[in-house]
């Protein structure tokens, strides 16, 4: 039988709820036909698809990135703003589709707005001017007599926006990216960019470009603008067809945190920088089946499986595990590209992936704890040298079996525990103690026939949320993980 111990004091610090944040990107049908379809039955007056609003609000978004990701790199704002059929309709080169430019950044806002969120703005520094990134935030915060500002209240918007959320460009490192540079250049671009961009309105973070967390590019840029920045950027994607590749791979994301962390930490301490710097990883998930060209032209719309879930989970473990390091995490996408919601024109399904992202924002708590996990471990292969570089996983373990998380309130009342059992083939019995006696106890659990199974149009729950009483006995809980799941337990403490 494995066992988790848990000490209430054992700390590690404070989840930030900005971990659950999102992204949107002018990317196949993510804006147009997916949150946005102008015209159809289910949309609201503004063109919002109002499924996929009720879809996206028990995820309770604290924070929403914009416009992209790869499309921003291309991407003029000033044509998306003011009288929609007067704006200009311009070749979209970064997925070779056509932009209609009829939703902007007054769209966005109201977006945000609707779902509760705060926008979060990747600026253009790819083909982008400086101009054009001191204009953006001076027509989104500006409450002065300048042009700029006054575009805004004609366009119906008295109020600024007071967008407090600015990304310092999108993976310029990248060949794949317009306008990609060395990291040299991007940081003297940079700070000439912060600097506008912060005389316009000094009460904005930024967040430098960052790459995998630890690069040669990571380095110079955190060296380069870690006094002028609140935040360093990390973009990882993983997955496999290899089952124990695909739920193991976010392994690698919390070491790219760790390193990355260890590079802010050298340059504030080098630099004498007093302001904290913590890690945004803006792009997140499992992404390995739609990556050719014409996938990307088709819209990345990768179909989820079980087995993404509970590698999906374990990010979010991850980043409960590592919340000193990381105040705000985005999950790419939201809608049809990579992403938990699917439509079509009639409707929309809720992907394997949603399920854990639901549950966790539901019942993670407050103050993440770092408990003890003794069970079985896993290691991969090592011959299998070019499946790793192919499947970008570089840990080969051993890994445990069950990847665990635990939260609990201020008061130390209630405690959740999320837990991936990872083993293919078996069930795992755990003990559970938390050293104080428990009065309930809820399993929410994620699962399905085989780790390949998927939700569709046909089958919508295939993987949906089973829930179950547990029987606590004093200050523990017996409880038996299926193999390939994800169990979220709420423990109420008396
Ligand atoms: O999210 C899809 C793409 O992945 C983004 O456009 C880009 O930033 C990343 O490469
Ligand atoms: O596939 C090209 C790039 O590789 C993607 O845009 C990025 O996410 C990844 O690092």
């Amino acid at each position: 039988m494995a066992r988790i111990t848990v000490d209430l004091d054992r700390q590690i610090g404070r989840v930030d709820r900005r971990i659950f944040g999102g992204f949107i990107e002018h990317l196949g049908r993510c804006i147009y036909g997916g949150i946005f379809d102008e015209g159809s039955a289910l949309a609201d007056a503004r063109g919002f698809r109002t499924d996929v609003l009720n879809a996206l609000r028990p995820l309770k978004m604290p924070m929403l990135r914009w416009p992209g990701g790869n499309f921003v790199s291309g991407y003029h704002w000033i044509d998306g703003i003011g009288p929609r059929d007067e704006r200009p309709r311009k070749s979209e080169l970064a997925w070779l589709a056509e932009e209609s430019n009829r939703f902007g950044t007054d769209e966005f806002i109201e977006y945000c707005r609707e779902l509760g969120t705060d926008p979060y703005i990747c600026i253009n520094m790819g083909t982008g001017t400086i101009d054009e990134a001191q204009a953006w935030v001076e027509y989104c915060n500006g409450t002065g007599n300048t042009y700029w500002a006054n575009l805004r209240r004609k366009n119906g918007h008295d109020e600024p926006y007071n967008v407090r959320y600015w990304g310092l460009g999108n993976e310029l490192y990248g060949g794949w990216q317009l306008g990609a540079s060395t990291a040299d250049d991007y940081v003297n671009k940079g700070r000439e960019f912060a600097k506008v961009m912060k005389l316009t309105d000094p009460s904005i973070e930024l967040i430098s470009c960052g790459q995998n967390g630890w690069s040669d590019w990571d380095r110079a840029v955190i060296n380069g603008l870690a006094p002028l920045v609140d935040y360093h950027s990390i973009h990882i994607y993983t997955g496999s067809a290899d089952y124990y590749r695909n739920v193991f791979a976010p392994h690698q994301a919390e070491r790219a945190i760790r390193i990355c962390s260890a590079l802010i930490e050298q340059a504030r301490y080098n630099q004498r920088i007093a302001h904290p710097i913590g890690i945004a990883y803006d792009e997140w998930n499992i992404w390995y089946r739609t990556r050719s060209a014409d996938d990307r032209k088709a819209g990345i719309e990768e179909q989820y499986d079980l087995s993404d879930a509970l590698a999906f989970a374990s990010y979010l473990n991850v980043f409960i595990r590592e919340c000193k390091k990381v105040p705000i995490a985005n999950l790419a996408q939201m809608v049809n590209a990579i992403a938990p919601v699917f439509t079509n024109p009639s409707g929309l399904f809720l992907q394997t992936i949603y399920h854990p992202l639901q549950l966790y924002v539901e019942h993670a708590q407050d103050v993440a704890l770092d408990p003890t996990v003794v069970c079985e471990t896993i290691s991969l292969d090592s011959d299998d040298e070019a499946a790793q570089r192919q499947h970008r996983i570089a840990d080969l373990g051993p890994f445990k079996v069950l990847d665990v998380s635990v939260t609990r309130d201020e008061a130390g009342r209630t405690v959740t525990l999320g837990i991936v059992n990872r083993h293919r083939d078996d069930a795992v019995t755990t003990s559970v103690n938390v050293g104080a006696a428990i009065s309930s106890a809820v399993a929410y659990e994620v699962n399905g026939d085989d780790p390949t199974v998927r939700n569709t149009f046909e089958r919508p729950d295939a993987v949906a949320v089973k829930q179950r009483s547990l029987t606590p006995a004093g200050s523990g809980v017996e409880v038996t993980l299926p193999a390939h799941s994800v169990t979220v337990i709420r423990l109420s403490l008396s």
